[in-house]
């Protein structure tokens, strides 16, 4: 593939720390002359040299104005990287065009876009999941709990709700009150799941890790894996937010257990997908849960999704030593059979700078200063990854939930996390408006501290 020429545009189609660190991953590739970004936002161009465009008014799902862009300016290729773009058939309109795309079609990502049809995909390719039930109606989730034995469960709307669609019960009599709240999402919550409640180990929460898998439709190349920490506050309390931050390597993935996440769920997962006429190309998330059965941790599927995570991808996506331009193309012509992909093999920890509020209410924070983002950047072993922060005349403003992101690099998960945390002491918010999480990672310092045992 050496004979590709230079000089390509890439658009990728997200605003947020995803989508920056797609735009800095393609921007080391040397084939890539410039990079548009689709909403985009304003700091991403900080990490690189080459030209960076934002489109700002427009969406992820502005179907007619990214395919004008691509003709217009003459787009190479495009990565499609955003759930409700999937879902909108996005990646469908650029390949009708023409255009070389990573991601999956609509067919391909309602894996992601519709709960109650990954289920039933899961129960027909023999995927280790949580049983569930399917309701067309309120009634039949109540009467179907009648003749239960009391338990936990999760109810769970069909589509997509922004990640909040996931609602934990205690017990039948918590979830029967819970059935109404799916009015709340509409369309996407006019069918929903029972789903029963994982446990790990000992009725314990199980560990969870999320898996990262290239795919052209029928080969897989596995990339890494990621430990998100999905709710607001230290030591798991709080609401769930999109992620607080993340660590890569999980130290509780052993090899038994990734074979097993290879041929018990990836490789059933995309000959299934290829199977049943929807050959998904593209990244592939599994979100795992590990649940001790017969004396080993086994995983469970607690979701898939047809993209990157974010903040995973700030973890994963750097420690891959691979052209991201080379891989894309591959996937997009159907071929990554003969890739071989390389990892840097180095720890990284992510640490999520949000609004205070988030992901409740966070409107008295909009457009408070942010001070220190610049110094934090350039200490050793650090990067930065903006999402909803607006750059006027170098000057940082809050304009969203997740603000920003540090990353930390290392040889273990600890000193990942000293260098993240080094660079998130120095940032503040104007009337101390910024909320972070002090415990990322703790799962793998406990492992590795005799201390926390
Ligand atoms: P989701 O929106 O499906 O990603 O779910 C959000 C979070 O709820 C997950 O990250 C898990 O922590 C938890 N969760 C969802 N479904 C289950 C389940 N069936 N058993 C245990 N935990 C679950
Ligand atoms: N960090 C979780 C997600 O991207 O869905």
């Amino acid at each position: 593939m050496k004979e590709r020429s230079v000089g390509n545009t890439v658009l990728v189609v997200d605003g947020g720390g995803r989508g920056a660190t797609l735009v800095n991953k393609y921007a080391q590739s040397e084939y890539v002359e410039r990079i548009i970004a689709v909403p985009g936002n304003d700091l991403m161009k900080i990490n690189t040299d080459k030209p960076v465009q934002i489109y700002p008014q427009l969406k992820t799902t502005s179907i007619p104005e990214i395919l004008e862009i691509c003709e217009r300016e003459g787009v190479n290729l495009v990565d499609v990287s955003q759930d409700n773009a999937v879902s909108v058939g996005l990646v469908d309109a650029l390949q009708e065009l023409g255009v070389p795309v990573i991601g999956p079609t609509k067919a391909a990502g309602k894996i992601e876009w519709s709960k109650v049809f990954s289920r039933e995909f899961g129960v027909r390719q023999g995927i280790p999941q949580p049983s569930f039930r399917v309701c067309y109606s309120e009634q039949e989730g109540v009467d179907f709990l009648h003749t239960e034995p009391d338990q936990p469960w999760f109810v769970k709307a069909d589509g997509l709700a922004e990640g909040k669609g996931a609602l934990p019960a205690k017990s039948n009599a918590e979830a029967i009150a819970r059935i109404p709240e799916m009015r709340r999402f509409k369309d996407a919550g006019r069918v929903y799941l029972l789903e029963k409640w994982l446990k790990g180990d000992a009725g314990r929460e199980g560990e969870e890790f999320s898996t990262y898998v290239f795919s052209d439709g029928e080969n897989i190349k596995f990339i890494g894996n990621a430990q998100d920490h999905k709710r607001a506050n230290d030591f798991d309390e709080g609401e769930n937010t999109g992620g607080m931050g993340c660590s890569t390597p999980p130290l509780a993935l052993t090899e038994g257990i990734m074979r097993r996440v290879r041929e018990g769920v990836i490789d059933k997962a995309i000959a299934g997908l290829n199977a049943e006429g929807r050959p998904y190309k593209g990244v592939l998330y599994l979100g795992g849960m590990l649940v001790s059965e017969g004396g080993q941790q086994n995983p469970y599927v607690i979701e898939f999704n047809a993209r990157w995570g974010d903040p995973e991808v700030q973890v994963v996506l750097p420690g891959l030593k691979n052209d991201l331009f080379e891989i894309g193309m591959a996937i997009a012509a159907g071929d990554i059979k003969g890739l071989e992909l390389e990892t840097d093999g180095k720890a990284r920890v992510v640490v999520t700078g949000a609004s205070r509020g988030y992901p409740g209410n966070y409107d008295t924070v909009k457009g408070k200063r942010i001070y220190g983002l610049n110094e934090a950047r350039k200490i050793d072993g650090v990067r930065l990854y903006g999402a909803g922060v607006k750059d006027v005349d170098g000057k940082h403003y809050a304009s969203g939930g997740r603000l920003f992101y540090l990353v930390g690099e290392g040889q273990t998960v600890i000193e990942a996390r000293l260098r993240a945390y080094e660079a998130m002491s120095i940032v503040f918010i104007e009337g101390n408006n910024l909320h972070y999480r002090t415990d990322i990672g703790w799962r793998d310092v406990a492992r590795l501290r005799s201390d926390y045992r």
